[in-house]
């Protein structure tokens, strides 16, 4: 089958490729490389490099005639969703806008789309279960639950499959020190230099931190997954504390770092653990990955 994979040189869009290569699927990659690397794509997938909320996508999909669609491009910073709304709402809303409407127009079978736990907010009880209250606290959180609804019309007015991936925070080899699940790979590389380290707020905050790969292997099931119209969050359901990450991670590494406290960041939501029963229900998939290895090789990338 052949898979067109938005953002595919990013973090986990790489990955993501890694996997569909090993199933044997044909690969189309876009990516404006803003924060993807070209190193990220292996030479059996197809780069081009656009950008989805600029160029016209639908010459592309007319001549690649697509199966599906992994859409993963984004701006993907709270804080700077925060500083300039309009660039978040152009890329995140506008740029999938775009990439939804060429999907219809040219017969995609089903479109997996990359959402977040940042669409909930900051709930009340966690773990949070996909029915929860839907109330972000950033316009990153907001964009991503925008594109959302517009899936679900394109669904209902175009009959355009989709699957809603909402993941926690992910974390593994090849990540950048933006976007969401950033702080393993920044404390990542200043473990390993001895430096300190910045915490916002008290460090009792919790994240559910999830797999590169497990997040890859739930995108892969996702693309032919019985049933339509899917919401699933791809999650570990367990919380660490910022506190005791530092803790495991400096353990690993085996060194002493100093840790610096400064106050919270706005729209950073303060427990964030999302239940993942439904992606077991649906997928057949659960998280494969014990924290403490996952950490491991993510330490030993950075080492190396
Ligand atoms: N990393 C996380 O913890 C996490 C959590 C929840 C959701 N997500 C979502 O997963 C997706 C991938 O995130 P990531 O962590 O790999 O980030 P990333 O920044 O590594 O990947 C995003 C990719 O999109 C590309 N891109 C950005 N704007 C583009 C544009 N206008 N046109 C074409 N390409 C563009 C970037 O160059 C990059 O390669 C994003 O949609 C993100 O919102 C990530």
């Amino acid at each position: 089958m052949k898979v067109l994979v938005t953002g595919g040189a990013g973090f986990i869009g790489s990955h993501i490729l890694d996997k569909l290569l090993r199933e044997n699927c044909q690969v189309v990659v876009i990516d404006n490389l803003s924060t993807g690397r070209r190193e990220n794509v292996p030479s059996a997938a197809k780069l081009l490099e656009m950008d989805i909320a600029c160029d016209d996508l639908t010459e592309l999909f007319k001549t690649e005639l697509f199966d599906y669609v992994i859409h993963l491009a984004a701006q993907t910073s709270v804080p700077a969703s925060l500083n300039d709304p309009e660039h978040d709402c152009r890329i995140n809303i506008l740029g999938s806008v775009k990439v939804l409407d060429a999907a219809r127009k040219f017969g995609v079978k089903r479109v997996v789309f990359s959402s977040s736990a940042a669409v909930y907010g900051d709930a009340a009880a966690v773990p949070i279960k996909e029915d929860s209250v839907l109330r972000p606290s950033s316009f990153y959180g907001l964009s991503k639950l925008t594109v959302e609804q517009y899936l679900r019309l394109y669904k209902e007015l175009f009959d355009l499959d989709y699957a809603i991936l909402r993941y926690a925070n992910v974390y593994g080899e090849r990540q950048g020190d933006n976007g969401e699940g950033g702080v393993i790979s920044i404390f990542a590389r200043r473990i390993l230099a001895g430096q300190s380290l910045s915490i916002f707020g008290d460090g009792g905050q919790t994240r559910d931190f999830v797999y590169v790969s497990d997040v890859a292997d739930a995108n892969f099931l996702a693309l032919t997954a019985h049933g339509s119209g899917l919401t699933a969050n791809i999650s570990t359901a367990t919380e660490i504390s910022i506190n005791n990450l530092i803790e495991v991670m400096t353990d690993i590494a085996e060194k002493k770092v100093e840790k610096r406290y400064s106050v919270a960041r706005e729209g950073d939501i303060y427990r964030s653990s999302l239940a993942n029963d439904v992606a077991l229900e649906t997928l057949g998939w659960r998280p494969e990955t014990r924290l403490s290895s996952g950490l491991l090789n993510t330490l030993q990338a950075h080492r190396s």
